[in-house]
C-alpha cells in the first residue's frame, strides 16, 4: 500500500498492547472485571449540562463555525480569568480562545499547524511517560519527538536539565502536562517561568495540556497554569503560550468532546486558519452545554471530593505494602511494583480480574531508562467500592508473589 510513510512510525496504543498482554490469560470464573486501565471518567454527568444540550438540540439544523459561539468563548475566557487569577480582560473572547472537540484532537492538530515541514530536524519535546498523542502528533507532522524523563527523585516532573542547548535550539514545540498523566505532578510557577524564558531564547511554542487542572488534592491550592505563570511575569500577551482545557475530567462529560485552547492570539489566528480546513467544529448543542458547564463550579468541587474519598480509601490499603503516594492532581495512582509491571498486571488480572495499565506501555526508553518500568497506572474512575476491591486485589497479588 502506498500511503503516508509516517503512519508506520506510530506506536500501538497502550490499550492495544494491554489487550495483547491479557489475551491468553483467564480471570477466575464467575468474577466481574474491575477496569482501572483507562482514564475515562465514570462519575455521573451533571444533569444540568445534559439539559442545556437538550434545550439546544434544534440548533443541529445549522452548521457551526470554527470559532464557535461568542457566548461559549466569553464563558471560557471568564472561567480562565477567574480560575487562574489572570488580569481582567487579558483573555479576549474574540482572539484568545478557540473551542475544540476535546483536547485530544487539539493537542494533535496543534503540531500539524506549527511544525514547518520544510525545516529539517525540528524537535517536539514532551514528558516521558506521556500521553501518546503528543508523540503521534510530532511524528505525523514530520518532527522528531524528544522524551524528557519524569522520575520519582525529581518529584515526577520532567527533568529538563537533560535537554541540551542544541536540542532546545532545535525545539519548535514543547508539550507540558500539568497536572501530569500518570503521576499527577504539578509544574510550579517557577518552573513554568524558566520554560517561558527558554521558549523566548530558542523561539518555540509551549502547549500546556491542563486537562487535569480541576482534579486536585488540596482545595486551597489549585494547580497553577501556564497563562498564570506568564501573567505573573507581566507577559499577559501570552506570547508563545497555548493552554488546553477540557470538560471531560472536570465535568464528567468525556462523550461531549468539549474543550478549548487559549493563549497567544497570533498563534490562535494561525490555528483558526488551520482548523477551518481541518473541519473539526463543535456542534451547537455541545457549545450550549459547554457554556453551562464552564459557568458552574459546584459540580466540579463535588467531583474532586469524590476522587479524594477514593484516594484516601485506596491509599490506606496500598501504602503499607507498596511505594505509592497521593498525587497533587489528576485521578491516577502510579505505584511501584516489586516485579515487572507487565508481569504484575498479568497476575492481577488472572488472579482477581482487575485490570491496570503497565507503566512501561506509556513510557519510552530515554537515556537508558523507561520511567514507566515497574510502575502501574491505576485510574480511580470506578466507584468507591470497586476501587477498594481493586486495592485489596493488588494487596493480595503482592502477598502471593
Ligand atoms: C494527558 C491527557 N491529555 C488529554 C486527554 C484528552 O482528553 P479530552 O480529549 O477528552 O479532552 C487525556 C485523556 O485521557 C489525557 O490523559
Amino acid at each position: 500500500l502506498h500511503v503516508n510513510r509516517q503512519i508506520a512510525l506510530l506506536q500501538p496504543y497502550p490499550f492495544e498492547r494491554l489487550a495483547v498482554l491479557l489475551h491468553d490469560l483467564r480471570p477466575p470464573p464467575g468474577t466481574r472485571t474491575i477496569d482501572l486501565s483507562i482514564g475515562e471518567p465514570k462519575h455521573q454527568s451533571p444533569p444540568f449540562i445534559l439539559e442545556a444540550a437538550q434545550r439546544a438540540l434544534a440548533e443541529a439544523a445549522r452548521y457551526p463555525s470554527t470559532r464557535g459561539s461568542t457566548e461559549l468563548r466569553m464563558c471560557a475566557a471568564a472561567w480562565l480569568e477567574r480560575r487562574f487569577s489572570l488580569p481582567a480582560g487579558s483573555i479576549d473572547p474574540e482572539r484568545s480562545v478557540l473551542p475544540v472537540c476535546g483536547t485530544r484532537e487539539a493537542l494533535f492538530t496543534i503540531a500539524q499547524c506549527l511544525i514547518d515541514r520544510c525545516e529539517t530536524a525540528e524537535l517536539v519535546i514532551m514528558p516521558n511517560p506521556l500521553y501518546q498523542i503528543y508523540e503521534g502528533a510530532a511524528l505525523l507532522a514530520g518532527a522528531e519527538p524528544r522524551y524528557v524523563n519524569c522520575l520519582e527523585p525529581g518529584g515526577f516532573v520532567p527533568d529538563f536539565s537533560a535537554v541540551s542547548g542544541r536540542e532546545w535550539q532545535r525545539c519548535r514545540l514543547l508539550y507540558l502536562c500539568t497536572p501530569g498523566n500518570p503521576a499527577g505532578a504539578v509544574l510550579s510557577s517557577a518552573m513554568l517561568a524558566q520554560l517561558l524564558e527558554l521558549a523566548d531564547r530558542h523561539d518555540f511554542v509551549i502547549a500546556s495540556d491542563e486537562c487535569y487542572s480541576e482534579i486536585y488534592a488540596d482545595e486551597s491550592h489549585p494547580p497553577a497554569g501556564l497563562l498564570q505563570a506568564a501573567a505573573a511575569l507581566g507577559r499577559a500577551d501570552y506570547r508563545r503560550c497555548l493552554v488546553f482545557h477540557s470538560l471531560s475530567k472536570r465535568s464528567n462529560v468525556p462523550g461531549l468532546r468539549s474543550g478549548f485552547v487559549a493563549g497567544d492570539p497570533e498563534l490562535l489566528a494561525v490555528f483558526h486558519r488551520y482548523r477551518t480546513y481541518h473541519g473539526c467544529t463543535m456542534a451547537p448543542f455541545v457549545q450550549a452545554a459547554s457554556a453551562a458547564a464552564w459557568n458552574d463550579e459546584a459540580h466540579v468541587a463535588a467531583n474532586r471530593a469524590a476522587y479524594r474519598e477514593k484516594f484516601s480509601a485506596v491509599l490506606e490499603i496500598l501504602q503499607p505494602v507498596m511505594n505509592v503516594s497521593r498525587p497533587e492532581g489528576g485521578f491516577y495512582l502510579w505505584p511501584q511494583t516489586p516485579v515487572s509491571d507487565q508481569e504484575f498486571a498479568g497476575r492481577l488480572y488472572s488472579q482477581h480480574n482487575v485490570i491496570v495499565l503497565p507503566g512501561s506501555f506509556i513510557g519510552r526508553t530515554q537515556d537508558g531508562v523507561n520511567p514507566g518500568a515497574n510502575r502501574l497506572r491505576m485510574a480511580l474512575v470506578a466507584d468507591l467500592d470497586d476501587c477498594i476491591a481493586a486495592a485489596h486485589a493488588i494487596r493480595s497479588t503482592l502477598n502471593a508473589l
